[in-house]
């Protein structure tokens, strides 16, 4: 037995196990001047659904992404998981990306590869990578699947036809026509032993088309080193698809969105037409709310139970609870709704609009930063930013709340119980006491006390007979204004 092999896990201990992520590569074949691992595939980038299913089955501190185009781009994106990075500034293929990694790497029993554009992989999957290597006592262990149309990928050849035994990755371009005929491709992602990967990585060569050290190589370097390299097959072959083309990652997202909606289908959730609707991965919905068809629902959204999302509405960010109306063409980014709201059709809810329980927010409605409260109702054609509005109160057609003066932002207050009339403009900062009315075309300028009304427009005048009087004076002409 070969010296590197006892020292593996000598105390039966668990194995301590790191999870190398390779997210140094440009993508070429999607000609995009962003790094490809940000590329988004339901709603998110493609490392950071990665990282996702890595950090279910080993602790952030234990995950590395290997970056190097872009890097500071792609830190910044997903910083926040606590994972660290190595950066490979010459991307000279993914054997040489973990060569660089070996620091971070070598005090750990297993090292998990992991690609960052393969982003369906699930932790079930990892970890069934992880304990077949473990139970098999591999030196490699090589996460496979089949496929139907296998071009493109690494090949994966046995050592003999049902041989658990892999004797080598050959890569598409180096395959001969009969190793092509494969149908077990490589996915890229792989469990190491360390010990035995660090021993053996400087034997890697870049004496290849590409010029690249290719970590496919050690499944060859490690057999002739009489190390044991294994294969486990995915069941799921989609979970090891990569993304090099726009096509594929058109295919991906749309792959991940029709299981978003499988699962939210699956948990009570109707939604109608699902083909028509793109629900982000993260997105959480309540039983019994409807979907109908040609919706938008993004990012970290929160829809409640009895909740209908009508069509060709767009809700971004948003916490929306249960019973909650979304009347067709909505546009929310960043709302909070209460239970039993009505919005829409057309209200448009920008950053910071808190809609209160059962209040309603109707036609060509804008609002932004407000808060409205319980059963008030802002039903046409008005905007309301930087307001804090009581309960009960009626926002009548028109109203607009003027909360710029052209360099700063100003604050409407407006409490309990007001009334305020059609095409009211609220000049901020201004308050309108309790239960107040505003009468109606009136331009607020100044404070309102409680229970009164105020009435801020010019008196009406009417002329009587200076129709006609006019008529007389301009006998030429027929308009007499
Ligand atoms: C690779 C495999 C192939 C497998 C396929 C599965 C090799 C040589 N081939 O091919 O057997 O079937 O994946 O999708 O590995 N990267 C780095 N640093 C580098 C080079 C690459 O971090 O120096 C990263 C890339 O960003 C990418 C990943 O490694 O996320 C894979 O590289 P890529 O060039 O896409 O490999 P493939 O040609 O797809
Ligand atoms: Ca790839």
């Amino acid at each position: 037995m070969p010296k590197e092999k006892s020292s593996r896990n000598p105390s039966h201990r668990a194995p301590r196990v790191a999870i190398a992520i390779m997210a140094a590569g440009k993508g070429t074949r999607l000609k995009s001047k962003h790094p490809k691992v940000l590329h988004e595939v339901g709603g998110k980038p493609l490392l950071a659904h990665v990282i996702s299913a890595a950090t279910k089955v080993v602790p952030a501190k234990d995950v590395f992404a290997v970056i190097g185009h872009e890097a500071d781009r792609v830190r910044q994106a997903v910083a926040q998981t606590g994972i660290n990075f190595v950066l490979q500034k010459e991307q000279r293929g993914t054997g040489h990306a973990l060569m660089i990694a070996r620091e971070a790497l070598a005090p750990y029993d297993q090292v998990i590869v992991l690609y960052g554009d393969a982003p369906l992989i699930s932790p079930q999957t990892i970890e069934k990578l992880r304990d077949s290597h473990a139970s098999k006592h591999s030196a490699m262990t090589i996460l496979t699947a089949q496929l139907e149309d296998p071009t493109g990928y690494g090949r994966i050849i046995r050592k003999s036809k049902n041989s658990p035994a892999v004797r080598a990755i050959v890569e598409e371009k180096s395959a001969t026509p009969a190793q092509r005929k494969t149908r077990e491709i490589n996915s890229g992602s792989y469990a190491f032993d360390a010990k035995v990967l660090f021993a053996h990585i400087d034997e890697l060569s870049n004496d290849n088309a590409h010029g690249e050290f290719y970590l496919t190589d050690m499944a060859a370097i490690l057999g002739k080193a009489k190390q044991r390299v294994t294969a486990v097959v995915a069941s799921d072959p989609h979970e090891v698809l990569g993304s090099n083309t726009r096509a594929e990652l058109v295919d991906l997202d749309h792959h991940l969105r029709m299981a978003k909606c499988r699962q939210l289908m699956a948990d009570g959730v109707t939604i109608f037409y699902p083909e028509t609707c793109v629900i982000d991965c993260d997105v959480e919905i309540g039983a019994d709310t409807v979907v109908e068809p040609f919706v938008q629902i993004l990012g970290k959204t929160r829809i409640g139970s009895d909740c209908r999302v009508r069509s060709y509405s767009v809700i971004s960010n948003s916490t929306i609870g249960d019973g909650v109306l979304i009347r067709p063409g909505c546009v929310l980014d960043g709302a909070n709704v209460m239970k039993d709201a009505v919005l829409g059709p057309y209200s448009h809810l920008r950053p910071g609009s808190e809609i209160g329980e059962g209040a309603h927010v109707g036609n060509f409605v804008e609002t932004k930063k407000i808060r409205l409260g319980k059963g008030s109702k802002a039903n046409h054609l008005t905007y309301l930013g930087d307001a804090e509005i009581g309960e009960g109160v009626n926002i009548g057609a028109g109203t607009i709340t003027c909360n710029y003066d052209g360099e700063r932002k100003h604050t409407t207050v407006i409490e309990d119980g007001v009334f305020i009339g059609s095409d009211s403009t609220l000049v901020a900062p201004v308050k309108v006491g309790k239960g107040a009315y505003v009468g109606a075309a009136s331009c607020i300028t100044d404070d309102v006390a409680p229970d009164s009304l105020a009435i801020g427009r010019a008196h009406q005048i009417v002329k009587e007979g200076w129709v006609k009087a006019k008529r007389g004076a301009g006998r030429n002409r027929s308009n007499p204004i």
